[in-house]
């Protein structure tokens, strides 16, 4: 193919689900890292809508969320000129491979995943789907169809990509060298921002129980604002790092600063906040958050107002992936025995 196959660059591959607005959790805990790696890796970034219908959903909403994530990826500063970006549903070679994996997956596998616990706990028991359990595989499938070194995923997916490894190395063991063992890269700062209404709680964009949860890449600088402002804190006044569950409202929003702010240590932010209150800290990051999503917005919204761009860069995005995508599933397809078809 053209320059990537012979960039000898690592490929990344990763992907959000189009299951909500995207937070500034998402954009800190795993977007920016992707902006800032786009150049050094052979990058590809999928909008995982295949994931998003394991928990019941509205049809209308998910077109329209796929559209959404799809073009923040381009506002938050993903170059289509130098990563792919495509839509999971477009390329049947994601199913297809889901299905072989699942025959080298034990259950006992999928009985641990912490996540499907958690996700399964909330609803009514009869109403959980098989996809919710098999979610899993299908994100193992995402990653190895683009034989991917790196992923670049916050903490939570953790798990998800150890059972990634294993299944890889099982195919690869039962029949023969095919996937490459991808490795997560998580950021250690601000892996995991916090639900501001409940910072013993990840920040989750499909979190509807409360309107201060979180902030949303679109919302307006009134709006974040007042979110920030709103956080929940402790009744304590000392602007310290820490881990006591008591304090974990403080310290999201002086992890938050961190990242945005730049500050080299963790000692010059506590002494640039000694003697100040809770409200100044909330202020503080309001102001930075507000200076981060105000490009993202100017670039969004110059996306939506330009008729067809964004359709032309997902259907580039799935010419490219389709590609390589194909060719993987070839390989295991002929590897676990199916007939070539004529
Ligand atoms: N499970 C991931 C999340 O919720 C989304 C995802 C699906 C993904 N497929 C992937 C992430 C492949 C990285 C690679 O964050």
């Amino acid at each position: 193919m053209t320059k990537e196959k012979m960039s000898g660059k690592q490929r990344v591959l990763s992907g959000v689900q189009p299951s909500g607005s995207l937070t500034i959790g998402n954009y800190l805990g795993a977007l920016r890292q992707w902006v800032e790696e786009q150049y050094r890796y052979e990058s590809y970034f999928c909008v995982v809508d295949m994931h998003a219908i394991t928990v019941p959903h509205d049809p209308a909403q998910l077109a329209e969320k796929t559209r959404e994530v799809a073009a923040l990826y381009i506002a938050c500063g993903i170059d289509p000129d130098e990563a792919t970006i495509f839509v999971q549903s477009h390329i049947p070679a994601h199913a297809e491979l889901a299905w072989i994996l699942n025959c080298v997956t034990p259950v006992g596998w999928l009985n641990r995943m912490t996540q499907f616990k958690e996700k399964a706990a909330r609803q009514q028991q009869e109403s959980v789907s098989t996809g919710l359990f098999d979610y899993p595989v299908l994100m193992a499938a995402d990653i190895l169809l683009y034989q991917a070194h790196r992923v670049p995923v916050g903490d939570d997916q953790r798990q998800h990509l150890e059972l990634t490894r294993d299944i890889a190395q099982r195919f690869n063991h039962l029949y023969g060298q095919t996937f490459v063992i991808p490795e997560a890269m998580i950021r250690g700062t601000a892996a995991r921002v916090m639900g501001l209404d409940d910072p013993t709680k990840k920040m989750s964009k499909s979190e509807t129980d409360s309107q201060y949860h979180a902030v949303y890449l679109l919302d307006s600088p009134d709006l974040a604002r007042k979110k920030i402002m709103r956080a929940k804190t402790d009744s304590g006044k000392d602007i310290r790092f820490s881990d006591d569950p008591e304090r974990a409202g403080v310290n999201n929003l002086l992890q938050i600063f961190e990242v945005l702010s730049g500050m080299e240590s963790r000692e010059a932010i506590e002494a640039h906040f000694e003697g100040k209150g809770y409200g100044h800290l909330k202020s503080e990051v309001a102001d930075l958050v507000l200076e981060t999503l105000a490009p993202i917005q100017e670039r969004y919204r110059k996306i939506q107002n330009e008729p067809g761009y964004l359709d032309s860069i997902l259907a580039r995005g799935a010419e490219r992936a389709g590609a390589i995508a194909e060719k993987t599933l070839r390989e295991v397809q002929k590897r676990v025995g199916f007939l070539p078809r004529q």
